[in-house]
């Protein structure tokens, strides 16, 4: 939630900082800014909307310096308007600070700057930043080495703060250095050939940096042109090795495709062909089995499209491997833990590894397991992440990475279908384990031979799908309100159907377990408002068609997703799936709904990789 960048080396900054937001554009674009430090004055710039704006902007009024931050935003505190964006400035025009964050504190902080004097600008918790790192310059200025004055003045304002936060700091008084800090929120430093980098993410540092640190909780880095001094939260000088960043796949390609959406559905065959070979074909993954091996009961923590697919995980473990599953909202899970029991095994779902609640959620099982560990219990902790070297892969020593590849588009598609792959490899052990040898079940069986088709039939699927829905789609544009039904391991698929098509194409839709909709959304069916049923053969099959019919008698339009067969000619529209085990289904199901939302936000103009409100990347809580 908001994208950071910073630099400081040889070439101008502004051009730097551009290329580094576009790539964090993802995190939040209600709002942009860059400001920059040449001959000891500072140079802002700060738009309403997306990057293009700030870019022309910049075009009409360039900013010099070779030193500089940047930010992309999604508002918290204070309306999206330019007075809202960052950077925000002291009184002096003389500070300016990028945060990405929430300062919890900032109403205290800003009565008693006011108290002081200051007089705000903006309604945002970051402007008590540049006031309180002004203040402390004053205080320190002549009292401590020049190398020091901005770092010590940072500290000291962050020593007041409370909040989860990442803060990038320049100051004109010293135009060759800015400081940065981690106080949980992601910040990772970038080392290029006499240029260097700070940003949220590693995108913005493709191509521009060879290698990365990341930054620990409470650490904090100074960076001039000669280099980077990485400081504990103590303030003593630190040193860790830098990894190398492989840039290619941190580089976002639409390739033909309009939309990066458009073009990571499609790319879901090969997330899927990758997996295969990988968990069917491949050596087995040894390093999971110390949190595998005994497991009595499965806690999953996820938000969002996340938490659909640990539904998914949840039936595939109650049904295929016999253990009782409990899915839990990450932000819920945090302020109400359900009591501790014994081998239990807490799975965390997070795309980018960031998601503030589900890593706070995390942190407190942590805490709970290891005042256990005592008592010889072991600690059974597990996530499974679309980025490892995120704050998840951090905090967990066992990571299952569903290597999806970059995925732009704010609507989750292809991570979806990864973390149900990753989710289906830890059923398929932990069934086994119960089922070993000769009595291996027959779902079992089944199951591993509909995933060995899997890469195939998504590719058939895919290819026929998307002009199917893009067909339909123009019957959706004036639609207010569509319900999804499901059942069994495909309820899930039906709440990601409605979330996907609320996301992008702002219709109003809900996702009901079909059984359920007698019980309350069928007051809301006539022929306005369409049903989309997922009708796939296995124990549900004919209920589900009978909840249908149930819609299809109030006049609904039905529009069903299943294989072509004499029972579904019931639908008004059919958007067939091959006829796979029910186990296997949702990984076809969720291709129409997709694809289905996809076009219907494209068909009504909007911007599909970008919606409003949203964000990629939710690190505020
Ligand atoms: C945001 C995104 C969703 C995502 C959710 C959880 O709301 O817009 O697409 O599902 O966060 O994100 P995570 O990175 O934890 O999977």
């Amino acid at each position: 939630m908001c994208g950071i960048v910073a630099t400081i080396g040889s070439r101008q900054a502004a051009p730097l900082l551009m290329q580094g937001l576009q790539r964090l554009e993802y995190r939040g674009y209600d709002s942009a800014g860059i400001a920059t430090t040449s001959n000891n004055q500072l140079h802002c710039r700060k738009v309403e909307g997306k990057l293009i704006r700030l870019r022309e902007q910049l075009d009409r009024s360039p900013v010099a310096g070779t030193c500089g931050i940047g930010h992309t935003r999604w508002a918290t505190h204070g309306k999206p308007d330019a007075l809202n964006a960052h950077p925000h400035l002291d009184s002096a025009d003389e500070v300016a600070v990028v945060q990405n964050g929430i300062i919890e504190n900032h109403r205290l902080l800003r009565q008693q700057l006011q108290q002081e004097g200051v007089c705000f600008r903006s309604q945002t918790d970051t402007e008590v930043v540049p006031h309180l790192v002004a203040r402390a310059l004053g205080q320190l200025q002549g009292e401590v080495a020049e190398a020091d004055l901005l770092r010590l003045a940072v500290t000291r304002a962050i020593d007041q703060l409370e909040g989860a936060y990442a803060l990038a700091v320049i100051w004109a008084g010293l135009p060759q250095e800015l400081v940065v800090v981690r106080h949980q929120a992601p910040l990772l430093i970038g080392l290029g050939e006499g240029q260097f980098f700070c940003a949220s993410d590693t995108p913005a540092l493709a191509e521009v940096a060879s290698t990365i640190l990341s930054l620990d909780n409470g650490e904090m880095a100074r960076l001039t042109p000669l280099g980077v001094e990485l400081f504990d939260p103590s303030g003593q000088r630190t040193q860790r090795t830098p990894q190398p960043l492989c840039g290619a796949e941190h580089v976002a390609d639409k390739r033909q495709f309009r939309h990066f959406m458009l073009k990571e559905i499609h790319e879901q065959a090969d997330v899927a062909t990758a997996w295969v070979e990988r968990c069917l074909y491949g050596p087995p993954t040894d390093h999971l089995s110390p949190v595998l091996d005994d497991v009595g009961h499965v806690q999953l923590l996820a938000c969002g499209t996340s938490r659909h697919a640990a539904l998914v995980g949840a039936h595939l473990l109650e049904q295929l491997a016999d253990i009782p599953t409990t899915v839990h909202y990450a932000s819920e899970f945090r302020y109400a833990p359900p009591p501790l029991a014994a081998k239990t095994l807490t799975i965390a779902v997070t795309q980018s590894g960031e998601t503030a609640d589900t890593l706070a959620a995390l942190t407190i099982e942590l805490e709970r397991r290891r005042s256990r560990e005592g008592l010889g219990e072991p600690l059974q902790l597990l996530g499974i992440t679309n980025r490892p070297h995120s704050s998840l892969g951090r905090l967990v020593p066992q990571i299952i990475d569903i290597a999806a590849g970059l995925e732009t588009g704010v609507a989750a598609t292809k991570s979806f279908l990864g973390q149900m792959l990753a989710l289906y490899s830890i059923a398929l052990r932990l069934a086994s384990q119960r089922h070993s040898g000769v009595s291996a079940s027959e779902q079992l069986i089944a199951c591993r031979e509909g995933l060995e088709q899997l890469p195939e039939q998504l590719s058939a699927l895919l290819q026929t799908m998307d002009q199917q829905c893009a067909t339909l789609a123009h019957e959706f544009a004036e639609t207010q309100d569509v319900i999804y039904l499901g059942r069994g391991i495909n309820y899930p698929i039906a709440l990601e159907g409605a979330l996907k098509l609320k996301e992008i194409s702002y219709i109003h839709a809900e996702g009901y377990p079909a059984g359920e909709m007698k019980h309350g959304p069928i007051a809301l069916v006539d022929q306005y408002v369409p049903v989309v049923s997922i009708a796939t053969p296995g124990r549900v099959f004919e209920k589900v068609l009978s909840n249908a019919q149930e819609a299809k008698a109030r006049d609904a339009r039905l529009i069903g997703i299943g294989p072509e067969c004499a029972d579904t000619e019931i639908f008004d529209v059919l958007l067939p799936i091959p006829p796979v085990h029910e186990l296997i289904s949702p990984l076809l199901t969720v291709i129409p709904m997709q694809l289905l939302a996809y076009h219907v936000a494209a068909h009504r103009g909007l911007d599909v990789d970008q919606p409003r409100n949203l964000a990629k990347s939710v690190t505020v809580e």
